[in-house]
């Protein structure tokens, strides 16, 4: 159910209030899944609870955010530190925080160099495949790091260096992981965009990061067809001078132009740096940049999500110990991509922080048919996966035969994340699965770098929550107003204390930074809805404002609109989600012609190549409806809310501060 009244106390970026009474779930599954003794007895998290004194979760809890600075350091304290830290929080610049003050580290060095003489060194690190199962190769950590090491020496051959801003463009492979590593190691900041947006998208996201040089590919394989991404590439960087080197990976063999003295080829680049060079890893401050990652707002152009080095280190290590539970003997797999946060800090760096063993798999989910990922799971003995409601829901689709042809026995946990996650689709994947696996369902966002709601695997689990709040993290349901709804009742859903892996700004917009702690006074709030039941679990609703979710991928209404207006027949557009079974949210639009231009079956479909074209495949609306106003608010703002409930069918409310 959807709440749309329009009555105008709603605040501005709410195109959707809160679910107050949300019983969504009770219909379906009230059964709790509770994890074996065995499960508790070694899980990694128990271990850490018991050398704090407590036994329960409860009291473990309440302690952590109670003493979330204690909490923190603890985990900070198992990474490798140049220099320690002198203050372990400051919120003295408030809402920009500081945390693990004055010390030096390198989330690169902990990824690799720490593991140096440890078990884990000759360990694998990746298990690589790609989509047609054809090339396979596999790489310790000992061979990453002398990888990384080229890839770094190479890097400073070129010029880059020390707060140097690198866009990295490419798809599923190892060098990806190598490149932001080496990006990492010399102190340069990346700025990954997912090779699924097109060079419109592409170019914003170079200009506004002042990008020097980008690392991507010829081309990609995807569904058994070429993807000329270097071409995109050339049509992008003809628009943003600040970049001077291309660096290009040869993936799928592809005719490439080439510009002299911009473009190298990263063989060539790499062939020039020995085999065992070494470039020791920048002492970096705790809160240098890591990397920006442009993620889709309410409104305006992608914000250039800030994270740093020691923080951020700290939270993507502590949660995938804990939420995955990563022991030495597993091997873990994250389906997503490298080119949005769940990659970033759940197939690079939380993974190799921890010494995992991680799978990492090029093409698509379905190809060339349904049990490609199932095949995937029985050829690497994959213990644990971590994947989108949205992939299990078209997995599900495709029925039960898929993955009963495989033996998926190795498997002992499984996850979720992008989406709130239906109770049908949990339990379609428990079953498949054998049956006795626990699923974490985590909340989380790129803003926040590392998970902030999720079970761990000593919790008895609900069929679509998320349960409890993860150690440190001190989340609740409040009204706009910031007064807490209660158990049982939906709300705003909220971050009190501050955590070391959140955002530490928007890329040159800090004041849009400032919004998600001051849009409900003193804490952090960036957009979803959720309710708490009667034993303190939580259940997400999803996003309130006009960011939309396509198969968990997140998408903004402007980016889209200014895309059909750069087309010459627009003269306006609007674009929702609205809500699909299968993608979560599917992408819907109406569109005003300019004079002079008549609408068509045949126009529509030109609309959607042009969005293709310029954004990506990941953004072309299902439905383009051509339409002679759109409502809006008398300042002249569209009024999305109301376009979505006409298209839902939905009591329009009072849409008195409607124009006309
Ligand atoms: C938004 C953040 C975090 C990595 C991928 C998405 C939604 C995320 C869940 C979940 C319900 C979820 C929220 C959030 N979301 N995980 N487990 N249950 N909703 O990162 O692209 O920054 O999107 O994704 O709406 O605000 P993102």
């Amino acid at each position: 159910m959807v709440a749309t009244d329009d009555r105008s106390d709603a605040p501005s970026f709410v195109m959707r209030r809160p679910d107050f009474d949300s019983t969504d779930h009770v219909l379906n599954e009230q059964r709790v899944f509770s994890p074996t003794a065995e499960e508790v007895a070694n899980a990694n998290i128990t271990a850490y609870m018991h050398s704090k004194g407590f036994d329960n979760y409860e009291d473990f809890h309440r302690w952590s955010i109670e003493h979330f600075e204690e909490y923190w350091a603890d985990q900070a304290r198992e990474l490798h530190w140049f220099k320690d830290w002198e203050q372990t929080f400051d919120w003295s610049g408030k809402p920009f925080a500081k945390w693990f003050v004055g010390g030096k580290m390198n989330i690169a060095y902990n990824c690799l160099d720490r593991h140096k003489g440890t078990p884990v060194w000759e360990q694998v690190a990746y298990h690589w495949e790609s989509e047609d199962g054809s090339e396979k190769r596999t790489i310790t950590y000992a061979e990453l790091y002398q990888e990384v090491n080229r890839c770094a020496s190479a890097l400073k051959a070129m010029g880059i260096g020390k707060g140097d801003r690198i866009t990295i463009y490419m798809p599923r492979v190892l060098e990806m992981a190598v490149a932001m590593l080496a990006v990492a190691r010399i102190g340069a900041i990346h700025s990954v965009v997912f090779a699924g947006f097109a060079s419109v998208a592409l170019v914003d996201r170079i200009d506004d990061a002042q990008c020097k040089a980008v690392i991507t590919c010829d081309g990609y394989v995807y569904k058994g067809k070429v993807v000329n991404l270097k071409g995109i590439v050339d049509e992008a960087v003809a628009k943003t001078p600040s970049i001077e080197h291309v660096l290009t990976l040869k993936r799928a063999g592809n005719e490439v132009a080439w510009h002299e003295g911009r473009d190298v080829w990263w063989s060539d680049a790499i062939r020039q740096q020995p085999l065992d060079v070494e470039v020791p890893a920048e002492p970096m401050d705790s809160e240098d940049l890591l990397y920006i990652l442009y993620t889709s707002g309410s409104t305006g152009k992608p914000k250039g999500v800030v994270h740093v080095h020691g923080g951020y280190a700290v939270g993507c290590y502590a949660t995938t110990k804990f939420v995955f539970d990563i022991k030495p003997n597993d091997v873990y797999w994250c389906t997503a991509d490298p080119g949005w946060v769940t990659g970033h800090s759940y197939i690079i760096y939380g993974p190799l922080m921890a010494g995992a063993t991680s799978v990492l798999y090029e093409g698509a989910m379905d190809f060339p048919d349904p049990g490609r990922w199932w095949q995937v799971v029985q050829d690497y003995k994959v213990t644990i996966i971590y994947t989108a409601p949205t992939a299990i829901r078209a997995l599900m689709k495709q029925g039960e035969q898929w993955p009963a042809k495989y033996d998926l026995s190795s498997l002992r946990l499984l996850g979720s994340v992008g989406e709130p996650i239906n109770p049908e689709a949990w339990l379609w994947y428990r079953r498949v699965t054998g049956d006795r696996l626990p699923i974490m369902d985590t909340w989380w966002q790129t803003e926040t770098g590392s998970m902030m709601i999720s079970p761990t695997i000593i919790q008895p689990l609900k069929p679509g929550s998320a349960t409890r709040p993860l150690p440190g993290i001190d989340a609740e349901c409040v009204t706009i107003e910031g007064k807490p709804v209660g158990r049982t009742r939906g709300g705003f859903l909220i971050i009190r204390k501050p955590w070391p892996s959140m955002m530490r700004t928007i890329y040159r917009s800090p004041e849009r930074y400032e919004t998600y702690w001051n849009t409900i006074a003193d804490v952090y709030f960036a957009g979803d809805a959720a309710h708490e039941d009667a034993d303190g679990y939580f259940w997400i609703q999803g996003r309130v404002d006009d960011v939309i979710k396509v198969s968990g991928h997140r998408l903004g209404s402007s980016e889209i609109e200014s895309s059909l207006v750069s087309h010459p027949a627009v003269a306006e557009a609007a674009a929702i989600g609205l809500p699909d079974e299968l993608t979560g949210e599917h992408l819907y639009v109406e569109v005003i012609l300019k004079k002079g231009f008549t609408s068509s079956d045949e126009l529509a479909a030109e609309l959607k190549k042009h969005v293709r074209g310029e954004v990506g495949p990941i953004a072309v609306p299902k439905t383009i409806v051509f339409v002679d106003a759109l409502p809006k608010t008398r300042s002249g703002k569209i009024m999305r809310r109301v376009i979505k409930a006409k298209a839902l069918g939905q009591d329009l409310g009072d849409i008195t501060t409607l124009e006309g």
